[in-house]
């Protein structure tokens, strides 16, 4: 296990306890130096904003864009399970599914050859991407099945791949399988990847899980390093008129982030893996968030995209000004300060909260409805 032991123990950061510090003992002068470094899956990052899987990565030249704007780290856009059968024109053997149900899905898919690139380009972008840049490159498997693709974990590490993302994307509608039949398919798919390459791995996940903290833990020990929550499921829509199922992509939004907040919060220390949170991060508060609920890397795609690349600097130094402001030195001083085990009030993330927000609404007639915190 890669996991950092100095990050696990509760001690550690609770032994700096938040704003305790004062404001120039550290560094005569006045002058607080802020370490925004972090840990993530073993690899040594100098800020916690990781740039996550888009089709920013498609083009060579903004691997060198997103560094030069501040990401501590990148991940590439995904290759396809369905890529990679698209291209070795095994469907059958490789998909454990059967042939009929991918005949079924092929017509609705895109053109798998020409669905952002084949692997064979994915690997030379690799390549290429992650020479043309000092910060670490992170490759993202995307798919379900433990099929041949398995292999292009080898391929990515080989191309220089400093970690792996496995994004598990599936929806289970079979009535016959059970939460835990298929939890142990994707613990199997994990080791099976953990067996065929060293570098770390990481495990991306929807939320949709009975037991999270259960499922993140058997991950942990069928050997992912890290989990990044959560994958945002782009629910279709329904064409009225066409009669139609349609895709609908929405960028995301900032209040998306509270379901990985809450999620980070239990997982920190209860879960010996290192948290990657993805979903709603677009601006400095958020980050900021993202580190006290206990998570250590905060990944922005949304907000790349929406406010562009440079925006990456925008929250760097909102970081930096918050954390002057409030007398924090570094942020592993005030990593997990508001997870479960460390909050004075637990049941703030447990049914308290659910009862307390419930209990907040004031319904008045004809009127607008009033909080009150
Ligand atoms: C246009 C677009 C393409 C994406 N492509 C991938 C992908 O190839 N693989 C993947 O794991 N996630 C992909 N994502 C998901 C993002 O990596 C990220 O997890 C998600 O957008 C939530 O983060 P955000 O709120 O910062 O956007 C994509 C998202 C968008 C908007």
């Amino acid at each position: 296990m890669r996991f950092d032991a100095a990050l696990k123990g509760r001690s550690t950061d609770q032994t700096l306890t938040r704003g305790r510090e004062p404001k120039g003992s550290l560094y005569p002068g006045g002058n607080i130096m802020i370490d925004l470094s972090t840990n993530y899956l073993g690899l040594k990052l100098k800020n916690p904003i990781v740039a996550s899987a888009s089709p920013l990565t498609e083009k060579l030249e903004n691997f060198a864009r997103l560094e030069e704007a501040g990401a501590a780290a990148i991940v590439m856009h995904s290759l396809m399970e369905e890529q990679i059968e698209a291209e070795s024109e095994n469907i059958d053997n490789a998909l454990e599914f059967g042939a009929n149900s991918y005949a079924e899905a092929t017509s609705y898919l895109p053109d798998m050859q020409k669905y952002h690139i084949g692997p064979e380009r994915y690997l030379e972008l690799l390549h290429k991407g992650k020479q043309s840049v000092n910060i670490p490159v992170i490759a993202s498997l995307n798919g379900r099945s433990p099929g041949g693709w398995v292999r292009y974990a080898e391929l990515m590490e080989e191309a220089g791949a400093d970690a792996l993302e496995l994004n598990i994307f599936d929806i289970p509608t079979d009535t016959a399988l059970s939460a835990d039949e298929l939890e142990t398919r994707y613990c199997n798919l994990v080791r099976a990847i953990r067996k065929s390459v060293r570098v770390p791995i990481a495990v991306k996940l929807g939320p949709y899980f009975t037991s999270f903290a259960n499922f993140a833990r058997k991950l942990a020990e069928s050997g992912a390093d890290g989990v990044v929550i959560f994958n945002r499921f782009y629910q279709p829509d329904f064409d009225l008129e066409e009669m139609e199922v349609t895709p609908n992509l929405v960028l995301s939004s900032p209040h998306e982030l509270r379901l990985r907040l809450h999620w980070a919060a239990i997982l920190y220390h209860q879960v010996e893996c290192y948290i990657a949170i993805t979903g709603g991060v677009h601006d400095a508060s958020d980050v900021l968030k993202c580190m006290m609920a206990g998570a250590h890397v905060s990944m922005m795609t949304s907000a790349l995209l929406k406010y562009g690349i440079e925006h990456i600097g925008v929250v760097l130094a909102g970081i930096e000004t918050w954390m002057e402001e409030h007398e924090y030195v570094s942020i592993r001083q005030m990593r997990g300060s508001m997870s479960l085990v460390n909050i004075e009030e637990p049941t703030a993330f447990l049914r308290g909260n659910y009862l307390k927000t419930l209990g907040s609404y004031t319904w008045r007639e004809g009127g607008a409805a009033l909080t009150t915190f």
